[in-house]
């Protein structure tokens, strides 16, 4: 049972005090391994682990193939000048190769748990003989996990799996008592810059979370081209979180005077506090024009772009 630390209840320097404590007694003169991925709860763990561990701590950024544009490289620079030095894994092709074929949205998740932890992580903690890994995992990855919602990739201890006997290394999870405001306080008190802690929530599984069907380069390419478009025009909403969604049908378009049976673009744009509800942010007309005509004009194959207007529940924040 995990108590939760709710926003108001958190007093964020004793919390990284206790948390640098309990990593240090958990790691003792060992090496740990650290999963950063670039959102807020991976790169609060990283500093968190850091501050901790120092040396003892190799952040990892895994290359899914799966990131935004540029996510591994601006991540990496920018903890390089937070003294955090990250080591990128070109992991891509491990991906893509484990996706193949999959449409079913809980099969594509169970695929990318077991090449992250089994294969991708299993490898580096064997060789680099690190005894744990440290992970950003929150109270609701762990809630929509248990309820059978969603599968979320980082979480198995609530569901019996023990990490150690599936993939031979230990899971420290400092940030599971809190949810994303508790995190972002938390991240904010580590010193991690705005541009880090303010950032919109992004998923574990990443873009593969926003493609409905089957996960290619080709339509990772697709729905990350529209998240570029996506991110950019909602920046200034203050949103909790918005994004794109590539979908399965197609539809009968027209370009340049002729039939196109072309791509649909479904946008999503969420107000909420702490992602277990959550309702479309009631956006002007002119902005949905803008993303229309942003998304058709930037993105090839798209003839169809939709808003969605329904709530979480029933509906969810990302679309896999
Ligand atoms: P849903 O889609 O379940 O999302 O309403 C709730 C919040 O969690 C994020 N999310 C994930 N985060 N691993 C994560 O670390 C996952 O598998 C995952 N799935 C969803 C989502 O972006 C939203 O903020």
């Amino acid at each position: 049972m995990i108590t939760e630390i709710t926003v108001q209840q958190l007093h964020p320097e004793p919390f990284i005090h206790d948390k640098i404590r309990e990593i240090k007694d958990a790691v003792g003169e060992g090496t740990a391994i650290n999963a950063l991925s670039g959102g807020v709860d991976s790169s609060a763990v990283t500093l968190l682990g850091h501050r901790a561990l120092g040396r003892q701590l190799k952040t990892i950024f895994v290359d899914n193939g799966l990131m935004r544009e540029g996510e591994p490289e601006r991540v990496a620079a920018l903890f390089g000048t937070l003294g955090v030095p990250v080591e990128i894994v070109d992991a891509r092709e491990e991906f893509f190769t484990a996706l193949k074929g999959i449409t079913e949205p809980e099969a594509k998740r169970e695929a990318i748990t077991q090449t992250f932890y089994r294969d991708v992580f299993g490898r580096i903690v064997r060789t680099s003989k690190a005894r744990c890994l440290l992970q950003g995992t929150i109270l609701t990855d762990v809630d929509e996990t248990v309820a059978g919602i969603k599968r979320q990739h980082n979480v198995f201890e609530q569901l019996g799996i023990d990490p150690q006997k599936a993939f031979g290394y230990r899971i420290l999870e400092p940030l599971i008592q809190l949810r994303k405001d508790g995190v972002r306080r938390v991240g904010e008190a580590l010193g991690l810059p705005a541009e880090l802690f303010e950032r919109i929530p992004f998923p574990g599984p990443a873009l593969s979370a926003r493609v409905i069907g089957e996960v290619t380069p080709e339509r990772i390419e697709t729905v990350r081209k529209a998240t570029v478009v996506v991110e950019r025009i909602l920046r200034s909403t203050k949103a909790f979180q918005y994004m794109a969604i590539l979908h399965e049908d197609r539809v009968t378009g027209m370009r340049d005077g002729r039939r196109d049976f072309g791509q649909q673009i479904e946008v999503r744009c969420w107000d909420s506090v702490d992602a277990r509800t959550a309702s479309p942010t009631r956006l002007p007309f002119d902005t949905l024009e803008e993303l229309a005509a942003g998304i058709i004009r930037e993105v090839p194959g798209v003839v169809s772009v939709t808003y969605n207007i329904a709530s979480k529940p029933p509906s969810t924040i990302e679309a896999i």
